[in-house]
């Protein structure tokens, strides 16, 4: 049976309007709140259905807006089990899987080493790097062989703390410097089958919490004023992004036509970080 023949197994009827993911079906890890819930948002206006995978009941439930275009999984990315779930729940209710992408995670609330109680250390980089590294390796694991069938793509999202320090603390920046790995490695393992890539946001009002052996487990980075505020006056761009500031980049990921040529890339969407801080008024550069 080919490829096209299976794209509607088990799906609600087509929608009449063409979007540039029609047919397409997608897993997205984290897509109860911020960045993946916008791509969710963007994939199902496009025309794609998919499957979430989340921790939060709550988040689980605000997705039931998109009808039987989403399925949602509860449950935890550092699980081999629930990944392998959620891409049989792909498989099993809309036929197929083309795009799997890795992007829940937590942040450590730019945590100096010097203040984290050494106690707490391991339990600490356990559940930063388990979320933010191992969580992507589960996915992309369950995801490969449903991805060599269609020829599909696998997306991670990075940071801006993939590439430059201080936008976190070490857990941080070191498990999203892990992800530029991964990104490089399995780009290289996988193809010609399986392009793999990922979006680098900078600073974005969203709900990303901290983790509990720092205290931070119940923070909300769009609370911290003073934080986005003092990202406001460095960055290039001069504001802080909005989820959906980064979402058309995953489409553009997830469509073949527009990105058949790229793998192994990492598409910064910070403000313009790279170009450095942004110059105060009547400053004019210069060393
Ligand atoms: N907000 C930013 O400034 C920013 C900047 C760069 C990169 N990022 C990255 O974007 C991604 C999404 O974060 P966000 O900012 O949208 O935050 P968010 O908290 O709004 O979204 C993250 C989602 O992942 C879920 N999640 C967290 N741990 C989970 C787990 N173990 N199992 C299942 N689900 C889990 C959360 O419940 C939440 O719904 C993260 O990888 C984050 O590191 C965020």
């Amino acid at each position: 049976m080919t490829i096209s023949e299976t794209a509607g197994a088990g799906a609600p009827a087509q929608r009449s309007s063409r979007g540039r993911l029609d047919g397409k079906v997608a897993v997205v890890t984290g897509g109860g709140s911020g960045i993946g819930r916008s791509v969710v948002d963007r994939y199902v206006a496009e025309g794609a259905r998919v499957v979430v995978l989340e921790r939060d009941a709550q988040g689980a439930e605000e997705l039931a807006t998109h009808g039987d275009r989403v399925r949602v999984v509860v449950g935890d990315v550092r699980e081999h089990e629930t990944h392998a779930r959620v891409v049989e729940e792909a498989v099993r209710v809309f036929g197929r899987l083309d795009v799997h992408l890795g992007n829940a995670g937590v942040y450590d609330y730019n945590e100096r080493i010097e203040r984290m109680p050494p106690e707490e250390l391991s339990a600490a980089f356990g559940e930063v790097m388990d979320t933010n590294v191992l969580g992507l390796l589960l996915g992309a694991r369950a995801a490969i062989p449903e991805l060599r069938r269609t020829g599909g793509t696998l997306i991670f999202t990075a940071s801006s703390s993939s590439t430059f320090a201080g936008g976190g603390g070490a857990l941080y920046v070191a498990s999203k410097h892990a992800v530029a790995g991964l990104v490089k490695q399995l780009a290289h393992e996988l193809a010609p089958e399986i392009r793999v890539n990922a979006v680098a946001p900078g600073a974005t009002r969203t709900a990303l919490s901290g983790v509990a052996p720092l205290d931070s487990g119940s923070r909300r980075l769009a609370d911290e004023t003073g934080l986005l505020g003092a990202i406001e006056r460095t960055v290039p761009l001069g504001f802080v992004s909005e989820p959906e500031d980064h979402s058309g980049i995953y489409v553009m990921l997830a469509d073949h036509r527009d990105s058949r040529f790229m793998t192994g890339v990492m598409i910064a969407s910070d403000g313009g970080l790279g170009v450095g801080r942004r110059p105060r008024r009547g400053d004019r550069g210069g060393i």
